[in-house]
This record gives C-alpha cells, sequence and structure tokens, in this order.
C-alpha cells in the first residue's frame, strides 16, 4: 500500500515577523521546510523507509529556493521530492498538493499531511499516525491533552474584556498536531466537499481532518508529541532554537 506526504510550506509566516516566508527561515542551521521534510523521510514503514513520494507545497515567488533548500534531502532519499505552487490558502495549498500526487494512486493509499511549521515532528509519530490509518482508519489525528483551563467568549475582540459564556471540559479537549493521515480517496472527497461548499464560511475548517468531520466521517485520535509544537511566533522560533527536537 503506497504512502504518500504533502508538506505544507506556502504561508507567509506574517506573525513570525520574518524577511522571509516562514518554511525557509533557518532554525538550527536549516531551514524549517528541510527539517519538517527529513522527519517525514525517516520514519519507516514494515518494508523500509514509509514515504514513497513527497509533494512540497511552496510560496509561488519562492519557488526556486525552496527546490534548492531541498537538494540536499532530494540527494539523500530514494523518494522522489517534488515542489509546487501553493495557494492562498492553507487549504489550497493542500488541494494543489494532492492534486500534484501521481494520477494512478490507488484510493486506499496512505497520505500524510503535514505543516512545515512543525519542523520536529518526531519520525515515530509519523509512523504511529500512517499505522492507525493502515490499522483501518480513514482519518487520524496526532493530539495531545490540554493543559490551560479554556474559556469560551463571545466573537473575538482580542484587545477587549470579554464576558466568559461557558468553562470547557478540558478532559475531553485535544489540541491537535500535524501530520494527519488519511485515506488518499477519502481526503480528496473532502476537499471536492469544501470547494464545492467554498461560499459558506459556517463550514470552514482550519485543519484537513476538519474536512473530513463536514462529510459526517469519523476522525480518530492518536497521542501527538510536543516535540512536534508549531512555530508561530517569534518566542515560538526562539524556543524550537534552543529544544530542537529535543
Ligand atoms: O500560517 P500557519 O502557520 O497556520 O500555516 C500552517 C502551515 O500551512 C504552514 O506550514 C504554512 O506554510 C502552510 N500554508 C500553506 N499555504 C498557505 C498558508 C499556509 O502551505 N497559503
Amino acid at each position: 500500500m503506497s504512502v504518500v506526504a504533502v508538506l505544507t510550506a506556502a504561508g507567509s509566516g506574517t506573525r513570525l515577523g520574518h524577511a522571509l516566508p516562514k518554511a525557509l527561515v533557518p532554525v538550527r542551521g536549516e531551514r524549517l521546510v528541510v527539517h519538517a521534510a527529513r522527519s517525514l523521510l525517516a520514519a519507516r514503514g514494515p518494508d523500509g523507509p514509509l514515504v514513497d513520494e513527497l509533494v512540497v507545497t511552496a510560496p509561488a515567488e519562492h519557488l526556486d529556493d525552496v527546490v534548492s533548500a531541498l537538494d540536499a534531502v532530494r540527494a539523500e532519499t530514494r523518494a522522489p521530492v517534488r515542489v509546487v505552487p501553493g495557494g492562498a490558502t492553507r487549504q489550497a495549498s493542500v488541494a494543489a498538493g494532492l492534486a500534484a500526487l501521481p494520477g494512478a494512486l490507488e484510493a486506499d493509499a496512505v497520505v500524510l499531511v503535514h505543516d512545515a511549521a512543525r519542523p520536529f515532528a518526531p519520525p515515530d509519530l509519523v509512523e504511529r499516525v500512517a499505522a492507525a490509518v493502515r490499522s483501518g482508519h480513514g482519518a487520524v489525528v496526532p493530539g495531545l491533552p490540554v493543559t490551560d483551563t479554556v474559556k469560551r467568549v463571545g466573537p473575538a475582540d482580542l484587545t477587549a474584556a470579554q464576558p466568559v459564556l461557558a468553562t470547557v471540559e478540558r478532559a475531553d479537549l485535544r489540541a491537535v498536531q500535524t501530520p494527519q493521515g488519511f485515506r488518499l480517496g477519502l481526503l480528496r472527497d473532502a476537499h471536492d466537499e469544501a470547494v464545492a461548499h467554498a461560499h459558506d464560511e459556517s463550514l470552514a475548517a482550519t485543519d484537513d481532518a476538519g474536512l473530513v468531520e463536514r462529510l459526517g466521517l469519523d476522525v480518530w485520535v492518536v497521542p501527538g508529541d510536543e516535540r512536534a509544537a508549531k512555530i508561530t511566533t517569534a518566542r515560538d522560533l526562539r524556543v524550537a532554537e534552543l529544544l530542537g527536537d529535543a
């Protein structure tokens, strides 16, 4: 059974406050996209390297930079690594990555969708997600228990005092990471459905699993990993510089 991966690296990363797009920012001597590609390609399956093919989505104006950043990775692996232009949103970038996968792939192939913004996701996390899909779960996300108390407020205004509407039961919550794993046919259907309902903002999803949930299908959570933390702010980058994959 084939396993392919889409690595999203086409964001601008405005919240990082860096001149480069986030995926090209260096941490621990290597760009984020390079770390993330390496952890996907280091994962092992029952018969050797897990990932048969990797498609990376890049900002259109930095396509060549991402291609050359990945030269070393390409030389180290037997798996094809291709770079395609992403879209205006993360969802559009994932759709562009899926469209670039070989047409002959079987619908029950496993596709892993991973964010370059999580450069230190360890290979065993990648393996855990793929194994859960292979074992029969069509959509799998890694998640960690939430340690903060979480309260629901009204429409977002981060600058003003706001009344609390409710405290959410923390034990039931998981903070979800990437890589997320899917049967390829299922994820393609979920993205097609999202495009068909793109006019309806109430149906928007912030991750791929959210699109699958909208089809009324089950999504399964497997244990996540703190090392797969997302880099969003300059502080996150400093923490990643200090800790790396420790
Ligand atoms: O911006 P944020 O950190 O939430 O983005 C998550 C991931 O999605 C990042 O790896 C980013 O490069 C990717 N992305 C993308 N195309 C976009 C926006 C974000 O590939 N248009």
